[in-house]
């Protein structure tokens, strides 16, 4: 059976995020229940803010928006 290159892309890029957000480390948000759109609202924002601080903004810099929108629909959808 085929597979479907755009969900695995989504689900790969997705992969990486679970290690710290579904940790269960208080200090790192949980963000399940965020919608498509506020997903990928947090991630560009974190993207755009170069001279942001914490470790999201470093992470998103290394996305496209293509790929910022592929896990936000990923996510987001789960979330529902
Ligand atoms: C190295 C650990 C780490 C990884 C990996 C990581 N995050 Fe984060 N994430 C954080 C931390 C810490 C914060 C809180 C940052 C802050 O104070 O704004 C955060 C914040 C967020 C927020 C904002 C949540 C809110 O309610 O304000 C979103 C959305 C998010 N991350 C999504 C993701 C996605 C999607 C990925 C994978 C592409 C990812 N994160 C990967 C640690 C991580």
């Amino acid at each position: 059976m085929p597979l479907d290159a755009s969900l695995s892309t989504a689900a790969l890029l997705s992969a990486s995020c679970s290690g710290c957000h579904l940790a269960g480390n208080a200090a790192i948000p949980d963000i399940r229940g965020l919608s498509p759109d506020a997903m990928f609202t947090a991630l560009s924002d974190y993207k755009i803010d170069t001279d942001g601080p914490t470790i999201m903004h470093r992470l998103m810099a290394g996305y496209s928006d293509p790929e910022l929108r592929a896990i936000a629909d990923y996510l987001g959808a789960q979330g529902e």
